[in-house]
């Protein structure tokens, strides 16, 4: 068993519309150690979601597709599996709770034999009977009200937070799951769910030692569930580094615009919330030098004409022509 559960290397996904070609991920890599969780953060359109569904070969193949690299799930690259291989690791070895909730579920399936089968899948001994009254018990635990009646009924009777808390039930169940990539899973919720859920999450990776790959744009839950940060912008990893470290000592300008973005509770009603100036780039018009050039307070020279690359500096790994010079 390899000590890092996930290697992406130099991934590459792009897609092709009328306007052209978009490169939303745009040859990023980063690890996930086993029994760790990876959260990853970045403002709306960063390439997150394309980032987790890449990982599982889930883009759409009409409009998108990987266009390089390699993802290596326990040292078996993904993208060189067959499609009946792929199959048998999703859902089975990793889990995934879709950001868009009705994504992730059958339709056409109730939501009870939806999550007895996810049961059943992980424990081939358990008799049908046992794997329903073990499913009422997982929905209880996240939160949804009289779960007997919830399981008869079809994903559309349900609002959108009952389904991300099916959704999330259905990973949960799959206990022994290896890796579980969740894609903003409480954002839906209201915040006693969401603390009841990440505290079932903890669990699975503390009992079971399963690692986590956790994509969010809230600090709060980055703080309280993240051992390891990847900070993205426009398709490409600004910042990686460990939870601690990154909020303690933002090196990024990027990374540090963001943590203060984050409104305090010491801070008085009249103070302004500070922004980041500007917006994303467009991705098929990408600034020449370092991507963030347009929005940064450091930008001077070279920012405007090279791209940085990857500087490791007190434990951390950013991509930013300050640390050129400081690194060791
Ligand atoms: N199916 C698709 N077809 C065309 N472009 C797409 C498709 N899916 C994503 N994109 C583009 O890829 C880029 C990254 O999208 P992605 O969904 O990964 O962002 P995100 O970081 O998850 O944002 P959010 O925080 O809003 O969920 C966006 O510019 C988006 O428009
Ligand atoms: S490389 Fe330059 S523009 Fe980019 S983040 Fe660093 S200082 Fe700012
Ligand atoms: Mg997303």
């Amino acid at each position: 068993m390899e000590d890092k559960v996930l290697e992406v290397k130099n991934l590459t996904t792009v897609f092709s519309g009328k306007t052209g070609t978009v490169t939303a991920v745009d040859g990023i890599s980063f690890s996930i150690d086993r029994g760790s969780c990876l959260c990853i953060v970045g403002e709306s359109g960063c390439g997150k979601s394309v980032t987790a569904l890449s990982i599982l070969r889930l883009i759409p193949r009409n409009s998108g597709e990987i266009a390089g690299g390699e993802i290596l799930f326990d040292g078996k690259n993904l993208l060189k599996m067959s499609p009946d291989e792929i199959r048998k690791i999703r859902g089975n070895r990793i889990s995934m709770i879709f950001q868009d909730s009705m994504t992730g579920l059958n339709p056409v399936m109730t939501v009870g034999k939806q999550v007895v089968e996810a049961i059943r899948i992980h424990d081939k001994d358990i008799t049908k009977e046992e794997a329903a009254e073990k499913a009422v018990k997982i929905l209880s635990d996240v939160g949804i009200p009289s779960p007997e009646l919830r399981m008869k009924e079809y994903p559309h009777q349900l609002s959108g937070g009952m389904r991300q808390r099916v959704m999330i039930a259905m990973a949960l169940s799959a206990g022994h799951n290896e890796l579980l990539i969740a894609d903003e899973p409480t954002t839906a919720l209201d915040v006693t769910i969401q603390a009841q859920i990440l505290s079932l999450m903890r669990k699975l990776k503390e009992e079971k030692g399963s690692s986590i790959m956790m994509i969010t744009h809230d600090m709060g839950v980055v703080a309280e569930m993240a051992d390891y940060v990847l900070v993205m912008y426009a398709g490409k990893e600004m910042e990686y580094a460990d939870v601690s470290s990154l909020f303690s000592n933002p090196l990024h300008p990027y990374t540090d615009g963001l943590l203060k973005s984050i409104p305090r509770l010491s801070q008085s009603s009249d103070e302004e919330l500070y922004t980041i100036h500007g917006n994303v780039p467009d991705l098929s018009h990408m600034p020449a030098g370092c991507r963030f050039s347009t929005r940064c307070p450091y930008a001077k020279g070279k920012c405007f004409e090279t791209e940085p690359p990857f500087f490791s500096v007190e434990g951390h790994h950013v991509r930013c022509w300050k640390y050129e010079e400081a690194e060791k």
